[in-house]
This record gives C-alpha cells, sequence and structure tokens, in this order.
C-alpha cells in the first residue's frame, strides 16, 4: 500500500455540474430502402436482414436458395433513422458526442440533417461531436451504401496492381472484392459459408454529455518483470478534458482481495489525455495465476479504479484482472534443423489443443450470449483449450472473450485479414491503424488473448502465389504487405501492448521470417513456426501423410450436418445426395466427391433403396469419415510431442479446422450451426482428453504412445485387447503394468507385431481389431481408443447389430442403457433435434451393455427422448 499526499488544487469548471450522462439510442430505428418503396421498424443492434426477417418480409434466409434470392437486399443502399428528444438538459452539458460502437459498414452520419460524417470501418468505434448541433429534439440518420457496391467502386477507382483476388470461387456463390472493406471478410461468402454482405448498425449507440473532462477508455494488462520478480499493472486511460484548465485530483487503483490499495496524483490539461500508470504488486504479495482449461485454475480479482477529480468528479469503473505471463518459445531443438514453436504460460510448457472460431453466424444479432455459452462450453466440455479467432470473421463481442478468461480457454486472435492481398493506400492504412489501436485496448486486459497474429495465410498466398500475380507488381506487392502487417499493425501492437506475442501470420515460420524479410520462401515448414496442412486426396488412416511439424494450427476434413439440422432449411426434394440444394451448400470445390472418395477408402458406402434412408445414412457416414481422419490426424501431432524422427517432430499445437458453422452447410465444422455435436465433437473430446493412449502402426509393429498433459507423473496400466468382429468376448488381451506416463510427454509404452498379436487371437486382420485403455487400479483412466487392423469395409464377422436402449431419468440427465447383439463400430446416438448432448457418441462397442448420460439444453422429457431416438452403426448402411 502505498497512499500520495494530496495536494489541494483549485477547483476548475465551477459554474456547470461536473459529471456525465449517457443516453442509449439502441432499440427501435426506422430502415428504408434506396428508393423508399420499403420502409420498416428494425433494432439496433441489427442489420437489415434481421429487420426485414422480424417484419415478415423475407424467409429465414438460410432456407434452401435463399441466400440467392435475397441478393437484392445487399446490392440496395439503405438508411436507418431514428428521432428521438434527450431526457436531460443537454444546454448545460460543453460537450455532447454521438457513440458508435460498431456500424457496419459504409455510412454517411447525419444529425439533425447535418453531414457529421462517415464511416467505412466495421472494426472501428466512431464518436462524433454534436454539441454544436443537439437540440430538444433530434435526428440521427445513416446513410449507408451497398457493401458490395462500395467495394465495387473502390476497385475501379483504385490505382496500381489490383488487390487480389478480384472474386471468390464460382462454387462460393459469393460477391467480389471484399479485400477494398474493413467489413467481415467471409460476409462475401466463403467456402464453408454464404454471402450475406449486411448493412445495419451492429453494435450500440448512445449520446454522451458531459462537462470538465469525462474518461473515453480505460485499459490495462499486467506485465511480469522476470528481473525483479514483480507483477507490473499498466493502466492507461483517455481523457477528453474540455476545462479550459487543467483538472486535477487523484486515481485509486483497488484490488480487495490482495488486500491492496493505490493511490497518485494527477493532473490533466486540457485536451485528450492520456494517463498512463503502472502499478508496481509487491513482490511480497502473492498472486494467483490464470491457468488454461486442464492446468489449473482461472483466477482473477476484482480491481476498482477511482478517478477523484477537481469540481466533485468522481468516476469509479471496476474490472476483473488476471495474472498470467505468456512466451512463445523458438530456440534450437537438438537433432533438428531450425527452431520450436510452442507456448509457456506462466513458465510452464502447454500443448495447445483445440479449433478454429469463425463467426457463430452472418447475422450477429442473433449471436446472443446463449449461443455463446453453449459453443464456448462445448469447447471446454471437448477438453480443448485454444480457439483461434481466425481473421476472416470479426474481432468477437466482449462477452466471447470473457467467457473464454472464465472458462480457460487460449485466444489466438487475428486481425481480420484472410486469404487476399489487401490495398495500401493512406486512406486504408489510416482506417486500419485506428482499428488496431482500438481492438487492443478493448482486448489487451483478457488473459485468455495468447497471440495477435497479423493475418490468415496471406505470407503463404504471397509466397506460393495463390493469385498468379503479373511478375512485374511482385515486389510491389510484397513491399504493401510489410507496410501493412510490419510497419503498421505490428508497430501499434508493439506499442501497445506488452502482455502477449506478435506473429504476422498464419502459416508462418516465426522468427525464421523475420530473417527472411517477412515473406519466407515456404511459410508451412515443419521446421519453423505453424503448418496449415489440408490433403483430402490421400487416405487419411495413413498417418505418414501428416507433417510431423511443430505446430498445426489447421487441419481437417469436411462433413455433413445431421439430418435434423438441415431439416429446418430444407424441403423434401432437397434430401438426397446429389440433389440441387445438396450441390448449393457446398461452397468447396468437388467437396461433396472428396467427402465419398475418402470415405470409400475404408467404408462401403450406403446401399438402402429408400432414398431418405440413403440420404441420412450418407450423412452419417460423412460424418464417421471425418471424425476418423482428424482423429488420427491429431493423435499423430499429439504424439509427436515428445520425439525427434528424422529430425522432424517436437510438436505442440493442434488446432483443427473448424470449431462451428455459420449456417447448415456442409463444412469442416465439429458444432453444427445450432450447437449440435457431430461425431467429430465426441471424438474430441477423447483425442483431447488429458490422458490418452494412442495407437499406431509402422512397418506391421503396433506401438502404443502414452500421451499426458497432466503437471505431474502417473504410474498406469495399458491393456491391449484382441477382439473378433464376430464376438462380444475379447481373444486375447495384453497388460502391461507400471507405465510411466510422463507429465507433459508421449512416450512409448507398447510395440508389438501384428502378427503376434492376431497369433495370439488365433485371428486374421479381416477378422479383428484392437482396443487398448490405461488404468490405475481397478479405474480406467482416459478413453477407451481402438485401432483397426483392416477397413471395416473387408472385415469378416461384422454383422448387423441390434443395438436397443432403455432410457431413464436422474434429475435433469437422462441415462441411456444401451445392449447391442453384436460388435459395432460408430455407433451413433441421435434424438433429432432435441438440443443437448450425450456423455459418449459415435464409439466402438465391444461389450454387450453400456451406459450413456444425456445432457438436455432444455427441458425435455423421457417420452421425447424415446420418440425421438434413433441409434445407426457402421453394419447398418449396407
Ligand atoms: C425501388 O427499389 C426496388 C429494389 O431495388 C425495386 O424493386 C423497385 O422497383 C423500386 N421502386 C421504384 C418505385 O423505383
Ligand atoms: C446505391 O448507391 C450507388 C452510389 O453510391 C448507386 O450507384 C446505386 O445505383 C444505388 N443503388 C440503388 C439500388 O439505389
Ligand atoms: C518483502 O518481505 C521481506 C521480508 O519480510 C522484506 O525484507 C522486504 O522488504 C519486503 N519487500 C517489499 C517490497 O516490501
Ligand atoms: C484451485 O482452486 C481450488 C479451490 O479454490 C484450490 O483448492 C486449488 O488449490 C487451486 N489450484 C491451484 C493449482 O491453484
Ligand atoms: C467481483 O465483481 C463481480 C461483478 O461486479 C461481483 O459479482 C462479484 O461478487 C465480485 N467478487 C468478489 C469476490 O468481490
Ligand atoms: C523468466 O526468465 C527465465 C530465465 O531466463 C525463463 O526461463 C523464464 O521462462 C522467464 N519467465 C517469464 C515468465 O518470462
Ligand atoms: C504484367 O504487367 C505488365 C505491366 O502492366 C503488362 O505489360 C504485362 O502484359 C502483364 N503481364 C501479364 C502476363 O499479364
Ligand atoms: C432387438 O433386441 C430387442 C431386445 O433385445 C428385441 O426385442 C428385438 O426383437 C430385436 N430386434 C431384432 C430385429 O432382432
Amino acid at each position: 500500500m502505498r497512499p500520495h499526499l494530496l495536494l489541494l488544487l483549485a477547483l476548475c469548471g465551477a459554474g456547470s455540474a461536473a459529471g456525465a450522462r449517457s443516453y442509449s439510442l439502441r432499440g427501435r430505428w426506422t430502415v428504408r430502402s434506396g428508393n423508399g418503396s420499403l420502409e420498416l421498424p428494425g433494432q439496433v443492434p441489427g442489420c437489415v436482414h434481421s429487420a426485414l426477417l422480424q417484419q415478415g418480409l423475407i424467409q429465414d434466409p438460410y432456407y434452401r436458395f435463399n441466400d440467392l434470392n435475397y441478393r437484392w437486399i445487399s446490392l440496395d443502399n439503405w438508411t436507418y433513422s431514428k428521432k428521438f428528444e434527450i431526457p436531460f438538459d443537454f444546454s448545460k452539458w460543453q460537450k455532447v458526442n454521438l457513440i458508435f460502437e460498431g456500424v457496419d459498414t459504409v455510412s454517411k452520419v447525419l444529425f439533425n440533417e447535418v453531414t457529421i460524417g462517415e464511416t467505412d470501418n466495421m472494426f472501428s468505434t466512431y464518436g462524433f461531436d454534436v454539441s454544436g448541433l443537439v437540440g430538444a429534439a433530434n435526428s440521427v440518420e445513416l446513410r449507408f451504401q451497398s457493401a458490395v457496391l462500395a467495394a465495387a467502386q473502390r476497385s475501379r477507382a483504385h490505382a496500381g496492381p489490383p488487390p487480389l483476388p478480384a472474386c471468390p470461387p464460382r462454387e462460393q456463390k459469393g460477391e467480389c472484392h471484399v479485400n477494398f472493406l474493413r467489413k467481415e471478410q467471409c460476409s462475401f461468402s466463403w467456402d464453408w459459408g454464404p454471402s450475406f454482405p449486411t448493412q445495419g448498425i451492429w453494435k450500440d449507440v448512445r449520446i454522451e454529455a458531459y462537462n470538465i473532462c469525462h474518461l473515453n477508455y480505460f485499459t490495462f494488462s499486467p506485465v511480469y518483470d522476470n528481473g525483479t520478480k514483480e507483477w507490473h499493472l499498466e493502466i492507461q486511460s483517455s481523457f477528453d478534458v474540455v476545462s479550459s484548465k487543467p483538472v486535477g485530483g487523484q486515481v485509486t487503483v483497488a484490488i480487495p482481495k490482495l488486500q491492496t490499495q493505490w493511490t497518485y496524483k494527477i493532473e490533466l490539461q486540457p485536451g485528450e489525455r492520456i494517463v498512463e500508470l503502472s502499478v508496481k504488486i509487491n513482490e511480497n504479495i502473492t498472486v494467483e495465476t490464470w491457468w488454461p482449461h486442464g492446468h489449473g485454475n482461472q483466477t482473477g480479482y476484482n480491481m476498482t479504479i477511482l478517478f477523484e477529480l477537481d469540481g466533485g468528479l468522481n468516476i469509479e469503473k471496476s474490472a476483473k484482472v488476471y495474472f498470467r505471463t505468456v512466451e512463445l518459445i523458438q530456440e534450437p531443438i537438438k537433432g533438428s534443423p531450425g527452431l520450436s514453436f510452442y507456448f509457456k504460460i506462466n513458465g510452464f510448457p502447454i500443448f495447445l489443443k483445440g479449433s478454429n472460431w469463425v463467426p457463430a453466424d452472418s447475422f450477429q444479432d442473433r449471436v446472443t450470449s446463449d449461443v455463446l455459452r453453449l459453443l464456448l462450453q462445448s469447447v471446454v466440455d471437448a477438453n480443448m483449450n485454444t480457439l483461434r479467432v481466425w481473421g476472416g470473421g470479426i474481432y468477437e463481442q466482449d462477452e466471447f472473450y470473457e467467457l473464454c478468461d472464465e472458462l480457460g480457454i487460449m485466444v489466438w486472435q487475428d486481425f481480420m485479414f484472410a486469404c487476399a492481398l489487401y490495398p495500401t493506400d493512406q486512406g486504408f492504412i489510416d482506417s486500419v491503424r485506428a482499428e488496431v489501436a482500438y481492438q487492443i485496448r478493448r482486448l489487451k486486459s483478457h488473459p485468455s488473448v495468447i497471440i495477435w497474429g497479423g493475418n490468415n495465410e496471406n505470407e503463404a498466398a504471397l509466397s506460393m502465389d495463390w493469385y498468379h500475380i503479373n511478375f512485374t507488381y511482385l515486389q510491389t506487392y510484397m513491399d504493401d504487405y510489410v507496410t501493412l502487417y510490419v510497419k503498421n499493425i505490428r508497430e501499434i501492437v508493439l506499442a501497445g501492448d506488452k502482455s502477449r506475442p506478435f506473429i504476422p501470420s498464419s502459416p508462418t515460420n516465426g522468427a525464421e521470417t523475420i530473417a527472411e524479410h517477412w515473406i519466407s520462401k515456404n511459410p508451412n515448414s515443419k521446421y519453423f513456426g505453424d503448418v496449415h496442412f489440408y490433403d483430402y486426396i490421400s487416405d487419411c488412416w495413413n498417418w505418414k501423410i501428416f507433417p510431423k511439424a511443430r505446430f498445426a494450427s489447421e487441419y481437417g476434413y469436411q462433413s455433413w450436418p445431421s439430418f435434423s439440422t438441415l431439416e429446418k432449411v430444407s424441403s423434401k426434394e432437397d434430401w438426397s445426395f446429389n440433389s440441387k440444394f445438396a450441390l448449393h451448400r457446398q461452397h468447396h470445390a468437388n467437396g461433396n466427391n472428396q467427402m465419398l472418395n475418402q470415405a470409400r477408402f475404408h467404408f462401403k458406402l450406403p446401399e438402402s433403396t429408400d432414398p431418405l434412408r440413403e440420404f441420412k445414412d450418407t450423412i452419417y457416414l460423412t460424418q464417421v469419415t471425418q471424425a476418423q481422419c482428424v482423429k488420427t490426424e491429431t493423435e499423430f501431432y499429439l504424439r509427436s510431442r515428445s520425439e525427434i524422427v528424422e529430425q522432424q517432430g517436437h510438436t505442440m499445437g493442434a488446432l483443427y479446422w473448424q470449431l462451428n458453422d455459420i449456417w447448415q452447410a456442409p463444412s469442416w465444422a465439429s458444432l453444427e450451426y445450432g450447437g449440435k455435436w457431430k461425431m467429430l465433437h465426441y471424438f474430441a473430446r477423447h483425442f483431447f482428453a488429458p490422458l490418452l493412449p494412442v495407437g499406431f502402426e509402422d512397418q506391421s509393429v503396433f506401438y502404443v504412445y502414452v500421451v499426458s498433459d497432466l503437471h505431474s507423473s502417473q504410474t498406469v496400466a495399458l491393456t491391449v485387447r484382441v477382439h473378433a468382429w464376430s464376438s462380444l468376448q475379447p481373444r486375447c488381451e495384453r497388460v502391461s503394468p507400471g507405465v510411466e506416463a510422463g507429465a507433459g510427454r508421449a512416450v512409448r509404452a507398447f510395440a508389438e507385431p501384428v502378427e503376434a498379436l492376431l497369433r495370439c487371437a488365433g485371428c486374421s486382420r479381416e477378422r479383428c481389431l484392437l482396443s487398448f485403455h490405461l488404468s490405475a487400479g481397478r479405474e480406467r483412466v482416459g478413453p477407451l481408443n481402438y485401432h483397426f487392423l483392416s477397413s471395416p469395409k473387408d472385415a469378416v464377422g461384422l454383422r448387423k447389430a441390434n443395438i436397443t436402449a432403455i432410457i431413464s431419468q436422474e434429475g435433469g440427465t437422462f441415462i441411456f442403457d444401451l445392449h447391442t447383439s453384436a460388435v459395432a463400430p460408430f455407433v451413433w446416438l441421435d434424438v433429432g433435434s432435441i438440443p443437448g448432448r450425450f456423455s459418449d457418441n459415435g464409439f466402438l462397442m465391444t461389450e454387450e451393455r453400456r451406459r450413456v448420460l444425456f445432457y438436455p439444453w432444455k427441458r425435455t422429457s423421457k417420452s421425447e427422448l424415446e420418440q425421438s431416438f434413433h441409434v445407426t452403426s457402421l453394419r447398418d448402411i449396407y
């Protein structure tokens, strides 16, 4: 505690009341089409599409082909307007501002019919001084320009080599030139999402009136001084001092739970002022750090900041402060060229497990806190600890980051640039600078955000020439790249945030990219930085196709969402894999065929005479294929953690593409639109478990590695069983007691020729499969895992299983007691559109009975579940 003595200062601003008033302009506005033929009420925050839907003027935009039918909405220029009276005497206030937290995107702003400014960056805030215009009755109007037309206009006006690509691939049914606008890039379509270039006021709007001075914002982040072993809490506050004289006073920062409080004297000169405080937390105060999910508690502290200023002006703010350090370690590795690439949190190396986040809806006003909570809870429920907020979407809402703090989800935060080369004219750069500075100060207090990334795949796009650049201009494009991400974005990040690292792109080579002047020849190198890896052609069960890289930040395979999800946006004629609808929703070239080709490597395709059954079975099979592919690839990364093989390895991150869906369509996601878990998400819960046995074959030897994310080593037993497809009794068992599951390591625990295991079971590859698990005492620890010795399509003795369930209820949970008549792989329990998730699903049943729980997300009943319940296992589809 270090209280400062107060100096008495003369009061300033005498005569006018101190303080500030705020008046919200949320709620009902009027929305008008370009020529006035449509006029309707619209909610703010919101967008035109949502307003039209709420008034019943359009159907669900996601229904069938409505993305094409409703293209006219985004091609029109809409106007948002509102008339209002301020319920307090505005004449008493020296300054009145009109504040927009988010405008989407290109608009001219009028206040009482006077143009006060323009907007063209969805990711910035805008504040307009309306002191001289405000009256008793007021009007505010935003005249939007169609984002699609604005982008085209900017493209036409652009001099010099054009930002590329001009247009998205045909399959995406999208709009062109999105890279000219600071707007959600995927709103012009993506290979998993529709084109809905919205217009509207998508965040808060308000009037702020004040005297003397006003706190515009305050932001903070704790920084650890590794020399003195002290935390420094860096606090930055921005004031608008409208008083003509300096304003003095004091600021008190208090963290009650640490029983500490600091008081500093401040003096603010007239004008826009920034006050920087560095609060040192005494080395003798024990601060509990924030940990990622699975590694410790997410301890945070309530903090208050009280400014007591001249004229009786008191401004109090509270916030939650969390203490954690993050380091990105890039250092030489013995036996391998290149550098490591991994994160230490609080000095502790952590394997990043998780996925990539895309916007949860095309219409952000539908992304409520319930939607976010459901999705993010599903992240930790699947044992993930990281999400990468991908650069083609949006900087998420505050609540997203608050939930990530609370749940222990680390965030790799991209800046919103993706898969394109961007303009660098001064107007664009200025807009980006304001955006970046704003987002840094908005997000930097969140411990969940552990790294800033400049863009998604733009380094790779340049060095691998994705856009067939005219060689004459190559150097210009490279210079533009450095200008945008290094000389502007990086510079602002380094100046504004000392509490987390910055990398210019993903994939990138980290230190090596810098050494190669910011554009590596191969940013996807296995020896440096992170990689993105996609291969839809090769057999994904062959782990040798995957890169033994330092960090895999994107990889994945597509599947279709469940029938209950598709049913909501389609009609009967759409329900086949070759329908116009099925093709329309597939935005990735040849995607539907790729899924079937991948499935054919190991499975028989569905063969039902009932077309609807065949469609449902095909959906099921795409989910099986996706789950099995991503499992194989992720387990490969996990087991590569502690070894160097052929100079490669030390993998410390696996973030598959992608977590969530923006609409109901085939994609790489493991969570469907609406939150339903695909089979992959249940698999992720297993393969991201803190303690996991991973099995694989190399040259006909079967190996098991034990992968541990625990902080202490454990001795466990490993059991490997050989099962015949034809029998519910295991044929042979190997138990290795005393397996050391090394803390934070992947260690080899088992190796035996497949031949020997088969001999033990009196079996052949086609007739048998392996299961394996870890146990401590009598308890199984970690998931039951399995390994196929042949493709299930060649399995001998695999029979149709009669799987039945007896459902009962216990409190808010439902119990499914399952019984099977035969060994059944990929047992899929489905309760249609009843929201909720099972404790496990998509599993292998090698025993007669199994108990699975169902956690409903909304009230339901045993009889509802019984009516909706359907079970499928692999042998049911052919
Ligand atoms: C107004 O604009 C809409 C949409 O562009 C168009 O369909 C309609 O014909 C126009 N009406 C008039 C009166 O110009
Ligand atoms: C929208 O505004 C642009 C100019 O900004 C104009 O060229 C276009 O015709 C307008 N579109 C409609 C539908 O009014
Ligand atoms: C921390 O405690 C030690 C032992 O009581 C004391 O010597 C030291 O001065 C304290 N440090 C500070 C910064 O108060
Ligand atoms: C986490 O919090 C619990 C309950 O408050 C406490 O018992 C435990 O020691 C904490 N763990 C760590 C690693 O701080
Ligand atoms: C911290 O602040 C939150 C929000 O103001 C409040 O709900 C909570 O009770 C506070 N916690 C403590 C320990 O004071
Ligand atoms: C502090 O310094 C030590 C030694 O240089 C280093 O190993 C450790 O990772 C650093 N910790 C942090 C939080 O920076
Ligand atoms: C590349 O640009 C130059 C200069 O504008 C032009 O002369 C040339 O034809 C272009 N080359 C190609 C292959 O388009
Ligand atoms: C499946 O098993 C249930 C109960 O075990 C039995 O009632 C039913 O007849 C069986 N169905 C078939 C097709 O064998």
